[in-house]
């Protein structure tokens, strides 16, 4: 009788200690940390992707995303994917360059992407591939782009021309284009995370930003300045980003569910990321202590030709070659 039990703990214990697939019953969890708010093009994005990966796993795999850095700051974000702390961010292109894959500032050059088109071509072409594939050797897979939209400027003073923006303390992303861009219009370029961009603009330890409408509606950063004017001088978009031990360790089948299911996400993104955008815009002409100075077109060739430098002054950082191609790209879009 003591033999009979003490087979079948001993077979319990062993089916056990050599069935791997117990632990595979917990759902996987991908943490997905993110800076801006929920009605951001990105924080819906986040939610489509979670809602799609629950639905297509049934659960099997469950999705946490964490807005408005409630986890991480712009930097920490990074650290804390590479760290596996995290399994997914979508930190905006301008922010790569800290990695030291400078290429990717080839997306702060102003007025670089003359349309939308041009701008697809890039992020959904070989050189929007060749640059995510830089990322692996940093132990980061890129899933691909989300977009938002240009940038416009905002000071506590009246801003038109570009000689308006003298001696303004402008706050920017951690890009040495974004750095270079702000010299050239003879103003203070301040680097900070764009969850301490509030605060400095209430304490008056910045003067102005630049950022897309949606990132300044939702923050409520129009609140804090008097002046806007529709440069759309700049790009702002996502490399949509996974940890690479983490990505590598899930099934075959799984990544391509999770990969079907971002490009669904992508593609609600791509198409709302205007609308939100606009819809933005439209609220903040109704605050009434906010001026929108919006641009004609002899007006943004001032802009266009005030920043024309900054290329070539960045061929040191950013791959000469890209830059000639998407120069290619947008020539041929013109036609
Ligand atoms: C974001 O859209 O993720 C933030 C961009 C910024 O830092 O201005």
């Amino acid at each position: 009788m003591f033999k009979v039990i003490h087979s079948i703990l001993l077979c319990s214990v062993l089916i056990y200690a050599l069935s791997p697939k117990v632990a595979h019953t917990e759902p996987i969890i991908i943490r997905f940390s993110h800076v801006v708010a929920e009605t951001t093009p990105k924080g819906k994005a986040a939610l489509e992707f979670k809602k799609l990966v629950e639905e297509k796993t049934n659960g099997k795999v469950k999705v946490h995303v964490y807005p408005n850095a409630t986890l991480y700051k712009d930097k920490e974000e990074l650290e804390a994917l590479q760290l596996g702390a995290v399994q997914m961010i979508a930190p905006s292109l301008s922010k790569l360059g800290q990695l030291g894959l400078t290429d990717f500032e080839l997306f702060d050059i102003p007025y670089i992407f003359p349309n939308q088109n041009v701008l697809r071509s890039v992020t959904e072409g070989p050189i929007g591939q060749q640059l995510l594939s830089q990322l692996n050797d940093k132990g980061i897979y890129g899933l691909g782009y989300w977009h938002n939209g240009f940038k416009v400027f905002t000071a506590n003073s009246a801003i038109q021309q570009p000689l308006d923006m003298s001696g303004l303390r402008l706050r920017i992303q951690p890009s040495r284009t974004l750095e270079t861009q702000i010299v050239e219009l003879g103003a203070i370029p301040i680097q900070m995370p764009f969850s301490d961009l509030l605060t400095a603009l209430k304490t008056g330890l910045i003067d102005g930003t630049e950022n897309t409408t949606s990132n300044l509606y939702s923050q409520h950063m129009h609140q804090l300045q008097t002046h806007l004017v529709t440069t759309y001088h700049g790009y702002l978009g996502y490399a949509v980003i996974v940890n690479r031990e983490f990505w590598l360790s899930l099934p075959k089948q799984l990544q391509i569910t999770l990969m079907w299911c971002f490009q669904q996400a992508t593609l609600t993104n791509n198409l709302a990321a205007e609308q939100i955008n606009k819809y933005a815009l439209e609220q903040i002409r109704q605050n009434t202590n906010l001026h929108i100075h919006d641009l004609t077109p002899k007006q943004r060739e001032q802009w266009v030709q005030a920043l024309a430098g900054v290329a070539d002054k960045m061929s040191h950082q950013i791959d000469p070659e890209l830059i000639k191609q998407v120069r290619q790209l947008a020539k041929q879009n013109s036609k």
